[in-house]
Order: C-alpha cells, then structure tokens, then sequence
C-alpha cells in the first residue's frame, strides 16, 4: 500500500517511520528536512491507496471528510468526530451523556465571567480553567492559587490570552492520581486499545514550570496493566464511540483517552482525536503487528486485527528549543544526530528547519524526540538518555526524569 502521512512532527515521522515497515511507499506532506519522504505537495493532490492524518487542526477543519468526498482511504476522523477536541464544552457533554466516568465540570462564556468566578471560589482546589478551543496544548492552567485562576478565567474571557478559543472555558475539578494516555484504534464501532504510555507534561523535572505539548514518554506502564487498559475500554471508549454513533458520527480514527487512575479508578481528563505526541514516539515502534493493515481496516469501517507489542520497554525524551514553551528560538545549529542514532536510538524530528547550508536548525519548540528501547524501563531510559548525550545545540534542553520513578518501581 502506498501510505500518505499528513503533519509535521515527530509523531509524524514516527508513523512514517512503523509505516515504512510494510507500506510499499510513504510520503510525508508537509513534514519537515528531517523527515525522509517529506513533500511539499497538499494532500489532495497526492495519489495514495491510504491517508492518515497526524494533527488535530486539519482534522478539526474537515481535511479527513474532504479527503473522502475524493473516495479516498483516510484514517483520522471527520470535524463532526475532532470537534472532541476542537471544543472541550462539547466533549465533557458526550462523556456525561455516555456515562464516562470525567471530572465534574462546568462551561462558560464570555458574559459569564461573576458567574465563572462564583463557580471557582464553590470549588476546594486546586483549580483546573482549560479553554473551550485549541490552544497547542497550553490552554490549561492547574493551580493551587485561586488568584492565578481568577486571573485565568479573565485573561481566556476576555480574548487576551487565546483568542476566539479562551473566549468560552472549562472549569472543572481536580483530578488525583498518576496519568495514564490510552490511543484506541476506532473504525467507527469497534475499537482495539494499543499498549499504554504515560506522557510528560511540565517543562521541568519533577512537573516544575508550565504546561507543554510533551516532553518525553514511555511505555509500558507498571500502573496500567492488562486490567486497567480493558476498564478504559468498557468504561470510557466503548461508550464514547456509541455516544458518537448514537450523533451520527462514524468515528473512524485515534481516539486518545488521556486518563486519572484516581482512588475510585479511571477517569476521563481529555480525549484527543489523533495520536499522541510523544506518545506516538514510544507506542507504534513497540508494535510487532502490522500498522498499515491495522490503519486501513480502520479506515475502512471493517477491524479485525488485534495490534500486538513486543514486551521491551521503549522510553522517549523531547529535546527542545532554548525559550520553549513560552517563546522558542530557532535557527541553532542541531549536532550529533547521526551519533545520537549509532548508539542504537532512534531520532525523530519534529520542529527542524534546513538552513542555507542544508543544516539540520531548530525551526519550533519541541526539535526531536529521542526514543531508546531495552528489556526494562532502566535499559531502555538509559538507551534514551545516551543518545541524547550525544545531540546539541546552543539552548537546547530536556527533561532529566523521564521515566525515572516507573524505571524504578
Ligand atoms: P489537557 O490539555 O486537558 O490534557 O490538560 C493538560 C494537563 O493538565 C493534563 O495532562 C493534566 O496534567 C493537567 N490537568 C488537566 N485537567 C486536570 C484535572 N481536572 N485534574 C488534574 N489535572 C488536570
Ligand atoms: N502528549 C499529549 C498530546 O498529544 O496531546
């Protein structure tokens, strides 16, 4: 099968990359230098028998339901599905109508900021205020501080902080427990969980400093075993893809449950309508199944495959931009790829530029991800970490700690 691969990132260049494996060819549109098979050509112009779509806003904007009005093979869901990402006020709806188990919550507007703030000072803390709209992941604010929140609330009300997409929000409450990100592969009725992977969100060590998009993964998790996996799939997917197809919505896709494993078991903090980055980093190397087969099934509203996963532990750790999250820098010179991957690791680019010279830059905040893998946590982290001993570039950092307490356990 010849496979198009829509995105950019390292997410992208890891489907790409698992891809390859079977496909008879693979282009990435737009990708980036670092991504082999990278084109600049748009997605509806490019002949191929399957497409699967990466990111969240050309989903968001209907790329997949154009895509199919050509009749073509497309694994990512139409806007009606991605609107579960594209508005957090309507997905808390269906997970209520559906009966998932989610944190208690309540919408607002921008004329409903006394309303907003009431609501906020009835809760105990910490305060959670997510916007409504894509924000690249920033959108949300955890605080222990009701101040900070309130300064949220009017900050994302009034349009100052992000727009159209602040200007309706979420508050809800707060959720205890480890994270957990469960990617279920949906063909519109049924769905098949792949293996598990907890995701890093903080920019610093010990959850120090802001949200990201993601700074590292690994997979397995020691917490969610066989048993958790299967409740996230009777409790909350299964039910989310009936509640989907009770709207008339043919969800044909990733449906990424990102979970609390709270005292009283699993609960919903998010869904995302693709796979996750960097999760996508750790999760699709470990396959020993076919993904190309599994996507096109998929697509094709007709699942039979059952993924399976090797049982060595893949750990990946995102290097990124001096400045990021708040204000990347790029155009550094990047160092030691090649190094980095004679050590056995993979590399895979995400926000990478070509310079005049035809140099490998920074071009984004979050530059590669750099994914080890071993018979345990520790073997595999320690795979990770050499590579990324081996890469620089002026202001380049990461996160020391990924998987450190799961290699432990
Ligand atoms: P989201 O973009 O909704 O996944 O939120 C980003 C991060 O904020 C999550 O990965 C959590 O670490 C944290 N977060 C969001 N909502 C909650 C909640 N209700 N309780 C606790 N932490 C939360
Ligand atoms: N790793 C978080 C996300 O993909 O949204």
């Amino acid at each position: 099968m010849r496979v198009c691969v829509v995105g950019s990132g390292g997410r992208e260049h890891a489907l790409a990359h698992v891809l390859g494996r079977t496909a008879t060819s693979v282009v990435v549109t737009p990708g980036n230098p670092g991504i082999p098979g990278s084109v600049a050509t748009p997605p509806e112009e490019i002949d191929a028998d399957l497409f699967v779509i990466g990111p969240e806003a050309p989903l968001v904007d209907g790329l997949a339901d154009r895509l199919r009005a050509q009749g073509r093979l497309v694994f990512g869901p139409g806007a009606d599905g991605a609107r579960l990402e594209g508005s957090k006020a309507w997905m808390k709806q269906v997970l209520v109508d559906a009966g998932v188990p989610t944190a208690a919550y309540a919408a607002f507007g921008p004329d409903d900021e006394s309303a907003a703030l009431d609501f906020l000072a009835s809760l105990p803390g910490p305060y959670v205020v997510k916007t409504d709209g894509l924000a690249a992941g920033k959108g949300v604010v955890v605080t222990e501080s009701l101040d900070e929140a309130r300064g949220a609330v009017g900050a994302y009300l009034s349009g100052e902080a992000f727009g159209a997409a602040g200007q309706r929000l979420v508050i809800e409450e707060f959720l205890d427990g480890p994270e957990l990100s469960v990617l279920a592969v949906c063909d519109g009725r049924r769905a098949v969980p792949l293996a598990p992977a907890q995701d890093f969100k903080r920019v610093g060590d010990d959850d120090a400093g802001p949200n990201t998009g993601g700074m590292g993964a690994y997979s397995p998790v020691p917490v969610a075993g066989p048993d958790v996996v299967a409740e996230v799939m009777a409790t909350a997917v299964e039910p989310t893809l009936a509640a989907l197809a009770d709207r008339g919505v043919d969800y044909r896709g990733v449906l990424y449950a990102g979970l609390v494993l709270t005292a009283s078991g699993p609960k919903v903090l998010e869904y995302n309508v693709r796979f996750g980055d960097p999760e996508t980093q750790v999760v699709v190397p470990r396959l020993s199944s076919d993904l190309v087969e599994l996507l096109a099934q998929a697509a094709d509203g007709a699942l039979t495959a059952a993924p399976t996963f090797v049982d060595d532990a893949f750990v990946t750790v995102v290097c990124a931009s001096e400045g990021y999250p708040a204000a990347p820098r790029t155009g550094d010179v990047i160092d030691g790829i090649d190094a980095a991957e004679a050590t056995g690791a993979t590399v895979f680019c995400a926000g990478v530029a070509a310079d005049g010279a035809g140099r490998l830059v920074t071009g984004g905040g979050r530059v590669l991800a750099v994914t080890g893998s071993g018979p345990s946590l520790a073997d595999a982290r320690h795979a990770a970490y050499r590579a990324v001993g081996c890469i620089s570039w002026p202001g380049m950092h990461h996160r020391g700690d990924i998987a450190r307490q799961a290699a432990a356990s």
